[in-house]
């Protein structure tokens, strides 16, 4: 099996591209950059490009099985910001791909949706898939109309795909620069001394799940192989709640440097409670996050400990 990983050098990328290799994949990364913090893996064919680059995208889907579409263009913080780039950047270009796709006959697309934001402020938890989806982000909304054109694609033309809405990655090669990922944040700010902001008081709940068990996931969304009735989107996380808190308690028993935490005000764009309902990607994909938080934040550690950040 072929696959074509975009935005493989990203956080997640890397880690799915390790783990296609393990499963025996051969395997080409489309990325604007190379990865931040690790060396090229030998035996993938990178590609630097551009998913708005319709020339790359035409010679990158070229003999591919499967696409795992990563690479997006904005955060659910930024994205409200200016939703016209984020309307033209990310569903505009995607269903580019999806055209392509087809044109190559691509066996399969594997999309990265969010759980995190899809859904808006939840009615009930954790949260089913088939729960109301009132984003009150752009991103959530770019992200829900790109899972709607992938099913217009199925519909139309049998391109066959897979959602997976992610909730909250941590774990190795996430970036503790970033806008996004409390856990790769607030280890580089332990790393470095600085203390941890946390907006509003510490109430908000999120689903952390690690790295290794997303990549499982992915790579068994891969080899789904589902009926004409069948799901094709799934809830990817831990299933459990735990507040930033709880996270920041759970970060003092692994971390060996001191933590302190700045409360400000709450931001508008972050939904109370998110917690995701998995009942349906454990049963269809034979799937089960393993991964302890304790555990997962100790690797999370292990690895940023290793960086010399500045
Ligand atoms: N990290 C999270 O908390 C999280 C949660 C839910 C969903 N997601 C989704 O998972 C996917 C991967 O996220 P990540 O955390 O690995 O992000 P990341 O920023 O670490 O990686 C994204 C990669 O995509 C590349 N990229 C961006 N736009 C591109 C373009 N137009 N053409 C080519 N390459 C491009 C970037 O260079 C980068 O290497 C994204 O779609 C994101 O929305 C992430």
């Amino acid at each position: 099996m072929k696959a074509l990983v975009i935005g493989g050098n990203g956080f997640i990328g890397t880690n799915l591209v390790e783990g296609l290799l393990a499963d025996g994949y051969q395997v080409r990364v489309l990325d604007r950059y190379p990865s931040r913090y690790r060396e090229p893996f030998a035996g993938v064919e990178y590609v630097v490009g551009d998913l708005g680059n319709h020339g790359d995208v035409i010679s990158a889907v070229k003999g591919i099985d499967h696409v795992f579409h990563l690479a997006y263009t904005t955060l659910p913080q930024t994205s409200n910001d200016d939703p016209v780039y984020d309307v033209r950047s990310n569903i505009a270009d995607t269903v580019q791909l999806l055209q392509e796709c087809r044109t190559a006959s691509v066996k399969k697309v594997i999309f990265i949706s969010s759980g995190g934001t899809i859904y808006g402020v939840p009615e009930k938890t954790p949260i089913p898939e088939d729960h109301p989806t009132e984003p009150i982000c752009s991103y959530g909304i770019s992200k829900l109309a790109i899972e709607k054109y992938l099913n217009l694609f199925h519909h139309l033309w049998g391109l066959e795909y897979v959602v997976a809405r992610l909730s909250n990655p941590y774990g190795e090669q996430q970036n503790p620069n970033s806008k996004q990922g409390a856990v790769g944040v607030f280890l580089g700010n332990i790393q470095q001394g600085k203390p941890i902001t946390i907006w509003g008081d510490g109430s908000v709940v999120r689903d952390y799940i690690y790295i290794g068990d997303v990549t499982r996931a992915l790579i068994a969304c891969a080899k789904y192989q589902p009926g004409p009735k069948d799901h094709r989107v799934f809830n990817i996380g831990e299933g459990k709640g735990c507040s930033l808190n709880q996270l920041i308690d759970a970060l003092k028993q692994v971390v060996d440097k001191p933590v302190e935490v700045v409360y400000t005000p709450a931001r508008a764009v972050d939904v109370p409670s998110n917690v995701l309902d998995i009942s349906r990607a454990k049963k269809c994909l034979n799937w089960a996050p393993e991964m302890e938080l304790k555990e997962g934040l100790s690797r999370s550690w292990k690895w940023i400990s290793s960086l010399s950040l500045v």
